[in-house]
C-alpha cells in the first residue's frame, strides 16, 4: 500500500474551526474563529463596489483567454501605487515588480518559494504569536524558520526591546518577516517611531524584509496602514511584500493578492521578474481572472474607488464600535478590564484567554475562537456581544 503509512493530521488550526461550527447543532452558537469580516447582520457582504464592478466585466467580457504568467499588468501598477502610493521613487524608477497569486497565502508562499529557489537566503524569522499559516508555509517552500517575541502578555503590547534583542542574532542575509499592519492574532502595531528603529536595524544587520501586508485599511486608513512598510522601504533597498484583496475588498473566495518585490534597480528588477515566471508558471501557470479583473476595474474608476473607499471605512469604524462595546460589556458582566481590545487594531483581538478557557467557551457556550485565544472583533454584533461577554466572564471566573 502506498498510503497506509499516511497519519491524520490535526484540523487546520483556523479554518477547522469554521467546519467544527458548521457541525455543531446548538442554536445561538457564535463563530469569532476565521478572520472574515460580517456585517451587523452577521453576513458577509459583497461589497457595492464590487458588485458594479462585475456587471461591468459581464458586459464587457469577450474572452476567456490565459492571463499573462504575472497576471495583467494594469493589476500589478495598482498594487503598487496602493502599497508605496503612486509618486514613490519605488513606482517612478521601476524598481518593483508585482505578480497576482492566489490570496495572501499564495503570495507568501510564491515568495518563499522564490526566496528558497533563488537561494536569496536559507533562515526566515517569524514572530511569535502570528497567524497559524506563516511557519507550515516557509516549512513546506523549504526554509528554515526562527521565531522572534512579538507580544508582551503583561502590558497587552509589543515586546519590542525582546524582539529586537532575540532578532540581533540573525545572520546577515536572514529573512525577517513583519506583519505590515493589524498584527495577526494581536491587533498590536509598531509605532512609526517603532517602525523607524526596526528599519534602521533591518538595514543595518542587512537583513531581508518579508512584509505580510493582508488588512490594509482595516487599521487606520489605506494610507495610514502602509505607513510602516513605506519606512522599511525607505530604508532597505530591497524587499518582498505579500499583499491581498480578501478582506479590503471582501474578495475572500476569489483569491486575488499579489506579491511584489522590491530590488535596487529597474535592471535588477527585470531579472527577479523573469525568474519569478518560472515560480509561478511551475505552480500555478497563470492567476485566475475574475478577482484581478474586479480589483483592476474598482481601483481604475474614480466613481467605484471613491465607492470602495467609503464601505472599506464602513467596515473599519464598525469593528472600531464593536471593540468599544466588547470591552464596556465585559466590564458590566465583570469580566475584568478588557480595555486593552480598543486600542488593538484590524479584525483581531488578542483576548489572553488561554487554552482551557477557550476550550469551555466552544464545549460550555458554542463560541468559537483560535486555541490562542483570538477572537475575530470582525464577526461581533450588537446582538452576539452580549452572549459573548456573558459567556467569556463566565469562564474567566471558574
Ligand atoms: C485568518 O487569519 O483567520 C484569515 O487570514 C483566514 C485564514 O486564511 O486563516
Amino acid at each position: 500500500m502506498f498510503f497506509d503509512h499516511i497519519e491524520a493530521a490535526p484540523a487546520d488550526p483556523i479554518l477547522g474551526l469554521t467546519e467544527a461550527f458548521k457541525n455543531d447543532p446548538r442554536e445561538g452558537k457564535i463563530n469569532l474563529g476565521a478572520g472574515v469580516y460580517q456585517n451587523e447582520d452577521g453576513v458577509n457582504p459583497i461589497l457595492n463596489c464590487v458588485k458594479a464592478a462585475e456587471k461591468k466585466i459581464l458586459e464587457t467580457e469577450t474572452s476567456k483567454s490565459y492571463l499573462p504568467i504575472t497576471g495583467l499588468p494594469e493589476y500589478g501598477r495598482i498594487v503598487r501605487e496602493l502599497i508605496f502610493g503612486k509618486d514613490s521613487q519605488i513606482v517612478t524608477a521601476e524598481r518593483a515588480v508585482t505578480c497576482h497569486c492566489p490570496g495572501g497565502t499564495g503570495a507568501l508562499r510564491m515568495g518563499a518559494d522564490f526566496i528558497k529557489q533563488q537561494n536569496v537566503a536559507s533562515t526566515i524569522w517569524i514572530c511569535d504569536p502570528t497567524w497559524a499559516n506563516h511557519y507550515q508555509i516557509a516549512a513546506n517552500a523549504g526554509l528554515n524558520f526562527e521565531r522572534y517575541p512579538y507580544y508582551d502578555r503583561a502590558t497587552h503590547g509589543l515586546a519590542f526591546d525582546r524582539m529586537l534583542e532575540t532578532l540581533s542574532q540573525a545572520k546577515e542575509g536572514d529573512v525577517v518577516l513583519l506583519h505590515a499592519c493589524c498584527h495577526n492574532p494581536t491587533g498590536i502595531d509598531p509605532t512609526v517611531e517603532q517602525w523607524e528603529q526596526i528599519a534602521d536595524f533591518l538595514k543595518e544587520k542587512k537583513l531581508l524584509p518579508f512584509m505580510d501586508f493582508a488588512y490594509q485599511g482595516f487599521g487606520r486608513g489605506i494610507e495610514e496602514d502602509a505607513q510602516g512598510l513605506r519606512i522599511i522601504a525607505s530604508r532597505c533597498p530591497e524587499m518582498l511584500i505579500a499583499s491581498s484583496f480578501s478582506k479590503n475588498l471582501g474578495l475572500y473566495n476569489e483569491r486575488v493578492g499579489a506579491l511584489t518585490i522590491v530590488c535596487q534597480d529597474k535592471d535588477s528588477a527585470a531579472r527577479v521578474l523573469s525568474q519569478l515566471k518560472i515560480t509561478i508558471r511551475s505552480s500555478i501557470s497563470n492567476p485566475p481572472a475574475h478577482g484581478e479583473k474586479i480589483v483592476t476595474t474598482v481601483l481604475s474608476d474614480v466613481n467605484l474607488r471613491a465607492q470602495w473607499e467609503e464601505e472599506l471605512a464602513e467596515m473599519r469604524n464598525r469593528i472600531r464600535d464593536m471593540r468599544v462595546l466588547l470591552a464596556a460589556k465585559l466590564k458590566e458582566y465583570g469580566a475584568g478590564d478588557f480595555d486593552f481590545v480598543v486600542e488593538q487594531n484590524g479584525m483581531f483581538s488578542f483576548s489572553g484567554l488561554n487554552k482551557e478557557q477557550v476550550e469551555a467557551l466552544k464545549k460550555d457556550h458554542g463560541i468559537y475562537i483560535v486555541g490562542s485565544g483570538r477572537i475575530c472583533v470582525a464577526c461581533i454584533n450588537t446582538r452576539n456581544v452580549e452572549p459573548l461577554a456573558k459567556a467569556i466572564a463566565a469562564v474567566v471566573k471558574a
